[in-house]
């Protein structure tokens, strides 16, 4: 109705400045505080990466083992908690996930302190945390115990005996590390986009995590991974493909896995991940879902000049798949991976807070008469 410029999904619009991470869509770069994600990618962990992210510097030594320790000592969740998962445990995991977060709060015993420093903690307690829960979930719905966290082992390796009950093999552990670090943080995806809005009504850090795994939920963000293996197993095999993805695509439909409002080129974690997808097939002599995703990128090859490429989606359903995790997990690993980003997105927000309130262009009518209930037809 007004003279004004819609910018629908706020496409191509800055909200504000960051320092937390940059996305060069066009060359296909990512950096968080700087740092070139491969070289986070080959050389970090992703207790290193959290610490990266929330303080905005590498750690030295002492720092990183003490963030290393204080994670780990704060895996552990209530018993009230436990009992809570279990009474949800037949929901999709990232409901869960969304539900419980929310309940920590609970657990607060510091929830009036709403200063920085109780906040980044929050965040980082959230982050040690989130592992534990999406393993209680898993093992209790399977009928099987919950197994307390081993302070011992890694973040990702701690993570992957949660819910197997099993110390994991060093290189998978290694391949989970580094498929958190590749997914904690992601400039205003409409996750981040979501916890920043409701940090910015000067809610809590509960409140903005909670709402930031709400978001990440959706197929065209978060679920696409639990989507891609779908696709797979729709394909059943290579020889599928094409016909799949024609009938697919003339029919509206979309392949999971691909395309990106950023990336206008291949996304670089996505390219970092295609290579961990192939090793790992053949270490673990299951070549099956890389072969089929592998087919379904070349059929893919007509739309990469209209920007549509694999994104981080792609190939991590195959990763997963190969390391016996659950599809409906997926998701939920995307999440644990990306509290740290969220946290530092919060704080950045904090620091420098002004109220999100977009507008909306009213096109309805306009004082229209009110007619009495007893008149209506
Ligand atoms: N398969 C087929 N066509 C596609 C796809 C796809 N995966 N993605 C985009 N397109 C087409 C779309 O049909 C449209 O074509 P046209 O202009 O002819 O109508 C064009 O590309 C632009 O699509 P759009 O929806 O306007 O672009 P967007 O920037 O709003 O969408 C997206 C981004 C991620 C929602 C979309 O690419 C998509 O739905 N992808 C599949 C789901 C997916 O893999 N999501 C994970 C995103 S990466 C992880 C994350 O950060 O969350």
């Amino acid at each position: 109705m007004a003279d004004v410029t819609i910018h629908r999904g706020l496409k191509e619009i800055y909200l504000d400045r960051t320092k937390s991470s940059y996305i060069d869509g066009k060359n296909g770069k990512l950096y968080y505080r700087g740092f070139n994600i491969n070289e986070l990618a080959n050389n970090s962990t992703f207790e290193e990466v959290s610490y990266l992210l929330i303080h905005g510097e590498l750690p030295s030594k002492s720092e990183l083992a003490e963030i290393t320790k204080w994670m780990a000592d704060a895996r552990e969740i209530p018993s009230g908690i436990i009992t809570l998962i279990d009474s949800i445990k037949h929901l999709h995991p990232m409901d869960v996930l969304r539900t419980i977060i929310s309940a920590l709060a609970a657990f607060d015993n510091n929830l009036a302190d709403e200063s920085m420093d109780a906040n980044i903690e929050r965040g980082l307690s959230i982050t040690a945390k989130a592992p534990s829960i999406v393993a209680a979930h898993v093992r209790l719905r399977n009928g099987d115990k919950y197994i307390p966290p081993n302070p011992n082992l890694s973040h990702a390796a701690n993570f992957m005996y949660m819910l197997y009950g099993r110390e994991p093999d060093l290189m998978d552990a290694k391949l989970i590390d580094k498929d958190l670090i590749l997914h904690a943080e992601h400039g205003l995806n409409a996750s981040s986009f979501t916890a920043r809005v409701v940090a910015s009504t000067q809610s809590d850090m509960y409140s903005a995590l909670t709402a930031g795994i709400a978001a990440l939920k959706g197929p065209a963000h978060g679920g696409a991974a639990e989507g891609v293996m779908k696709q797979a197993q729709e394909i059943g095999d290579e020889s599928n493909t094409a016909e799949y993805v024609n009938n697919l695509l003339s029919s509206g439909g979309r392949i999971m896995g691909f395309g990106h409002r950023v990336y206008k080129t291949a996304d670089p974690r996505a390219l970092i991940l295609k290579v961990d997808a192939k090793n790992l097939s053949e270490r673990k002599g299951n070549p099956k879902w890389f072969t089929i995703l592998q087919s379904l990128a070349v059929c893919m090859e007509p739309y990469e000049k209209k920007g549509i490429c694999e994104n981080v989606d792609f190939w991590t359903g195959a990763i997963y798949n190969l390391l016996e995790i659950p599809d409906d997990i997926f998701v939920s690993i995307f999440a644990l991976a990306r509290i740290p980003g969220w946290t530092a997105q919060v704080a950045e927000q904090l620091n420098n807070n002004i109220l999100i309130r977009p507008l909306l262009d009213y096109v309805g009518e306009l004082d229209k008469p009110y007619v009495a209930i007893e008149e209506r037809k």
